[in-house]
Protein backbone atom coordinates (compact mmCIF):
# COMPACT_ATOMS: atom_id res chain seq x y z
CA UNK A 1 0.00 0.00 0.00
CA UNK A 2 1.17 3.28 -1.02
CA UNK A 3 2.10 5.99 1.92
CA UNK A 4 -0.28 8.96 1.58
CA UNK A 5 0.44 12.45 2.94
CA UNK A 6 -1.59 15.13 2.34
CA UNK A 7 -0.26 18.80 2.30
CA UNK A 8 -1.06 22.33 2.38
CA UNK A 9 0.24 23.49 -1.11
CA UNK A 10 1.97 22.26 -4.14
CA UNK A 11 5.49 23.73 -2.56
CA UNK A 12 5.37 21.48 0.55
CA UNK A 13 5.20 18.79 -1.31
CA UNK A 14 7.32 19.92 -3.47
CA UNK A 15 9.70 20.12 -0.30
CA UNK A 16 9.38 16.53 0.66
CA UNK A 17 10.08 15.63 -2.55
CA UNK A 18 13.27 17.78 -2.88
CA UNK A 19 14.55 16.44 0.15
CA UNK A 20 14.50 13.34 -0.61
CA UNK A 21 15.87 13.36 -4.05
CA UNK A 22 18.97 15.59 -2.11
CA UNK A 23 19.63 13.21 0.20
CA UNK A 24 20.04 10.96 -2.02
CA UNK A 25 22.23 12.91 -4.70
CA UNK A 26 24.20 13.46 -1.42
CA UNK A 27 24.41 9.59 -0.81
CA UNK A 28 25.19 8.78 -4.42
CA UNK A 29 26.26 11.83 -6.85
CA UNK A 30 25.61 9.59 -10.02
CA UNK A 31 21.51 8.97 -9.43
CA UNK A 32 19.09 8.17 -11.53
CA UNK A 33 15.98 10.74 -12.01
CA UNK A 34 12.92 9.81 -13.03
CA UNK A 35 11.35 12.98 -14.66
CA UNK A 36 7.85 14.16 -15.49
CA UNK A 37 6.57 16.57 -17.32
CA UNK A 38 2.94 18.26 -16.48
CA UNK A 39 2.18 21.07 -13.79
CA UNK A 40 2.10 18.57 -10.66
CA UNK A 41 5.78 17.89 -10.55
CA UNK A 42 7.04 21.55 -11.16
CA UNK A 43 6.78 23.13 -7.62
CA UNK A 44 9.34 19.89 -6.74
CA UNK A 45 11.54 21.09 -9.37
CA UNK A 46 11.42 24.70 -8.27
CA UNK A 47 12.50 23.20 -4.47
CA UNK A 48 14.82 20.64 -5.52
CA UNK A 49 16.56 23.76 -7.46
CA UNK A 50 16.63 25.55 -4.13
CA UNK A 51 17.96 22.57 -2.24
CA UNK A 52 20.46 21.95 -4.40
CA UNK A 53 21.87 25.32 -4.13
CA UNK A 54 21.35 25.30 -0.99
CA UNK A 55 23.47 22.40 0.26
CA UNK A 56 25.78 23.00 -2.95
CA UNK A 57 25.57 19.85 -4.42
CA UNK A 58 27.79 18.67 -7.39
CA UNK A 59 25.01 17.39 -9.59
CA UNK A 60 27.20 17.06 -12.34
CA UNK A 61 26.86 13.40 -12.34
CA UNK A 62 23.42 13.02 -11.90
CA UNK A 63 21.11 11.17 -14.27
CA UNK A 64 17.59 11.23 -15.78
CA UNK A 65 15.36 9.49 -17.84
CA UNK A 66 12.20 11.27 -18.76
CA UNK A 67 8.53 9.22 -18.91
CA UNK A 68 7.24 10.02 -22.39
CA UNK A 69 7.10 11.77 -25.58
CA UNK A 70 4.80 12.99 -28.07
CA UNK A 71 5.45 11.41 -31.19
CA UNK A 72 5.98 13.31 -34.38
CA UNK A 73 6.45 15.86 -32.51
CA UNK A 74 9.93 18.14 -33.99
CA UNK A 75 11.80 17.86 -30.16
CA UNK A 76 12.69 21.61 -30.60
CA UNK A 77 8.92 22.00 -30.56
CA UNK A 78 8.45 23.91 -27.21
CA UNK A 79 5.58 22.03 -26.23
CA UNK A 80 7.84 18.77 -26.98
CA UNK A 81 8.56 16.72 -23.75
CA UNK A 82 12.60 17.39 -24.45
CA UNK A 83 12.02 20.80 -24.35
CA UNK A 84 10.20 20.78 -21.44
CA UNK A 85 12.12 18.87 -19.37
CA UNK A 86 15.05 21.03 -20.49
CA UNK A 87 13.50 24.28 -19.41
CA UNK A 88 11.82 22.75 -16.32
CA UNK A 89 14.46 20.70 -15.05
CA UNK A 90 17.82 20.44 -16.62
CA UNK A 91 18.83 24.42 -16.94
CA UNK A 92 17.39 25.22 -13.28
CA UNK A 93 19.36 22.32 -11.39
CA UNK A 94 22.02 22.60 -14.11
CA UNK A 95 22.22 18.86 -15.02
CA UNK A 96 24.22 17.95 -17.89
CA UNK A 97 21.75 17.96 -20.65
CA UNK A 98 23.71 14.59 -21.98
CA UNK A 99 23.13 12.76 -19.25
CA UNK A 100 19.14 13.30 -19.37
CA UNK A 101 16.98 11.49 -22.06
CA UNK A 102 13.59 11.73 -23.68
CA UNK A 103 11.99 9.17 -25.19
CA UNK A 104 12.77 9.52 -28.77
CA UNK A 105 9.16 9.88 -30.53
CA UNK A 106 10.39 10.56 -34.23
CA UNK A 107 8.24 8.23 -35.96
CA UNK A 108 11.04 6.86 -38.18
CA UNK A 109 12.12 5.37 -35.46
CA UNK A 110 9.81 4.69 -32.89
CA UNK A 111 9.13 1.00 -33.42
CA UNK A 112 12.69 0.21 -31.54
CA UNK A 113 12.49 3.24 -29.20
CA UNK A 114 10.94 1.40 -26.46
CA UNK A 115 12.98 -1.52 -26.31
CA UNK A 116 16.24 0.72 -26.57
CA UNK A 117 14.71 2.93 -24.38
CA UNK A 118 14.59 0.27 -21.34
CA UNK A 119 17.48 -1.38 -22.03
CA UNK A 120 19.12 2.41 -21.44
CA UNK A 121 17.73 2.52 -18.42
CA UNK A 122 18.42 -0.77 -17.27
CA UNK A 123 22.22 -0.01 -18.20
CA UNK A 124 21.54 2.78 -15.88
CA UNK A 125 20.82 0.82 -13.11
CA UNK A 126 17.39 1.44 -12.73
CA UNK A 127 15.49 4.55 -11.55
CA UNK A 128 15.91 5.54 -8.16
CA UNK A 129 13.27 7.70 -7.54
CA UNK A 130 10.71 8.36 -10.03
CA UNK A 131 8.56 11.38 -10.06
CA UNK A 132 4.59 11.29 -11.34
CA UNK A 133 1.90 13.06 -12.12
CA UNK A 134 -1.68 11.75 -12.90
CA UNK A 135 -4.42 12.49 -15.53
CA UNK A 136 -7.90 13.10 -14.80
CA UNK A 137 -8.46 9.26 -16.18
CA UNK A 138 -6.10 8.15 -13.94
CA UNK A 139 -3.25 7.50 -16.04
CA UNK A 140 0.63 8.03 -15.57
CA UNK A 141 3.20 8.73 -18.28
CA UNK A 142 1.09 8.51 -21.10
CA UNK A 143 -0.43 5.08 -20.02
CA UNK A 144 -3.92 5.20 -20.51
CA UNK A 145 -6.63 3.43 -19.15
CA UNK A 146 -6.20 -0.62 -20.65
CA UNK A 147 -2.85 -0.28 -20.45
CA UNK A 148 -1.12 -3.45 -19.58
CA UNK A 149 0.68 -3.15 -16.11
CA UNK A 150 3.18 -5.10 -17.20
CA UNK A 151 3.99 -2.84 -20.34
CA UNK A 152 7.41 -1.37 -21.09
CA UNK A 153 8.13 1.76 -23.65
CA UNK A 154 6.22 1.84 -26.72
CA UNK A 155 3.90 3.90 -28.69
CA UNK A 156 0.79 4.19 -27.68
CA UNK A 157 -2.25 6.38 -28.79
CA UNK A 158 -3.56 9.12 -26.51
CA UNK A 159 -7.26 9.47 -24.96
CA UNK A 160 -9.16 12.00 -26.44
CA UNK A 161 -9.88 13.12 -22.61
CA UNK A 162 -5.88 13.68 -22.17
CA UNK A 163 -6.15 15.77 -25.89
CA UNK A 164 -8.49 17.78 -24.37
CA UNK A 165 -6.56 18.28 -20.89
CA UNK A 166 -3.48 19.05 -22.89
CA UNK A 167 -4.89 21.59 -25.39
CA UNK A 168 -3.91 24.07 -23.17
CA UNK A 169 -0.21 23.83 -24.34
CA UNK A 170 -1.27 23.87 -27.74
CA UNK A 171 -3.18 27.77 -28.30
CA UNK A 172 -5.97 26.01 -26.75
CA UNK A 173 -6.42 24.14 -29.99
CA UNK A 174 -7.01 20.48 -30.03
CA UNK A 175 -5.97 19.77 -33.33
CA UNK A 176 -2.23 20.81 -32.82
CA UNK A 177 -1.87 17.89 -30.47
CA UNK A 178 -0.16 14.66 -31.38
CA UNK A 179 -2.76 11.85 -31.31
CA UNK A 180 0.17 9.37 -30.63
CA UNK A 181 3.26 9.57 -27.66
CA UNK A 182 5.76 7.05 -26.90
CA UNK A 183 5.53 5.76 -23.61
CA UNK A 184 7.37 4.51 -20.51
CA UNK A 185 5.02 1.31 -19.51
CA UNK A 186 3.67 0.74 -16.39
CA UNK A 187 5.77 -2.02 -16.02
CA UNK A 188 9.08 0.13 -16.63
CA UNK A 189 7.70 2.78 -13.98
CA UNK A 190 7.15 0.05 -11.20
CA UNK A 191 10.91 -1.18 -11.58
CA UNK A 192 11.98 2.36 -10.07
CA UNK A 193 13.22 1.91 -6.93
CA UNK A 194 11.15 4.65 -5.53
CA UNK A 195 7.63 6.61 -7.01
CA UNK A 196 6.19 9.80 -5.78
CA UNK A 197 3.20 10.38 -7.37
CA UNK A 198 1.88 14.29 -6.67
CA UNK A 199 -1.76 15.70 -7.54
CA UNK A 200 -3.46 18.76 -6.75
CA UNK A 201 -7.11 19.86 -7.00
CA UNK A 202 -10.27 19.13 -7.01
CA UNK A 203 -9.73 17.83 -10.87
CA UNK A 204 -7.63 14.90 -9.44
CA UNK A 205 -9.89 14.11 -6.67
CA UNK A 206 -11.70 11.15 -8.70
CA UNK A 207 -7.99 9.78 -10.15
CA UNK A 208 -6.97 9.55 -6.60
CA UNK A 209 -10.01 7.80 -5.38
CA UNK A 210 -9.67 5.24 -7.54
CA UNK A 211 -5.72 5.20 -7.32
CA UNK A 212 -5.66 4.65 -3.68
CA UNK A 213 -8.32 3.05 -2.88
CA UNK A 214 -10.22 1.11 -6.17
CA UNK A 215 -9.18 -2.15 -7.22
CA UNK A 216 -6.26 -2.30 -9.19
CA UNK A 217 -7.24 -2.58 -12.30
CA UNK A 218 -5.93 -1.48 -15.58
CA UNK A 219 -9.04 1.05 -15.91
CA UNK A 220 -6.87 2.93 -13.69
CA UNK A 221 -3.31 2.89 -14.55
CA UNK A 222 -2.25 4.45 -11.62
CA UNK A 223 -3.70 1.78 -9.42
CA UNK A 224 -0.90 -0.61 -9.79
CA UNK A 225 0.66 2.36 -7.46
CA UNK A 226 -0.38 0.01 -4.53
CA UNK A 227 1.41 -2.76 -5.20
CA UNK A 228 5.08 -1.25 -5.14
CA UNK A 229 6.86 -1.21 -2.29
CA UNK A 230 7.92 2.16 -2.27
CA UNK A 231 5.17 4.22 -3.21
CA UNK A 232 4.88 8.00 -1.72
CA UNK A 233 0.82 9.88 -2.99
CA UNK A 234 1.82 13.39 -2.21
CA UNK A 235 -1.79 15.89 -2.22
CA UNK A 236 -3.38 18.68 -1.57
CA UNK A 237 -6.62 19.09 0.34
CA UNK A 238 -8.91 19.28 -2.70
CA UNK A 239 -6.78 15.95 -4.51
CA UNK A 240 -7.84 14.11 -1.32
CA UNK A 241 -11.33 15.15 -1.13
CA UNK A 242 -13.09 12.18 -2.13
CA UNK A 243 -10.82 9.71 -0.05
C1 LIG B 1 0.40 14.49 -19.25
C2 LIG B 1 1.71 13.76 -18.91
C3 LIG B 1 1.60 13.06 -17.57
C4 LIG B 1 1.05 14.01 -16.54
C5 LIG B 1 -0.33 14.48 -16.94
C6 LIG B 1 -0.98 15.39 -15.91
O1 LIG B 1 -0.56 13.66 -19.79
N1 LIG B 1 2.07 12.81 -19.89
O2 LIG B 1 2.87 12.57 -17.20
O3 LIG B 1 1.00 13.38 -15.29
O4 LIG B 1 -0.20 15.18 -18.15
O5 LIG B 1 -0.55 16.71 -16.07
P1 LIG B 1 -0.70 17.84 -15.00
O6 LIG B 1 0.30 17.57 -13.94
O7 LIG B 1 -0.40 19.11 -15.75
O8 LIG B 1 -2.10 17.80 -14.50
Amino acid sequence: MAEIIITNSEDEAGEIYAKCVADLIERKPDAVLGLATGSSPLAAYRQLAKEVKARNLDVSRVRGFALDEYAGLDPAHPQSYRSTITRTVVEPLGLDPDKVRVPNGNLETIKDAGREYDAAIEAAGGVDVQILGIGTDGHIGFNEPGSSLQSGTRIKTLAEQTRIDNARFFDGDIDQVPTHCITQGIGTIMKARQLVLLAFGEGKAEAIKETCEGGISAFCPASALQLHPHATIIVDEAAASKL
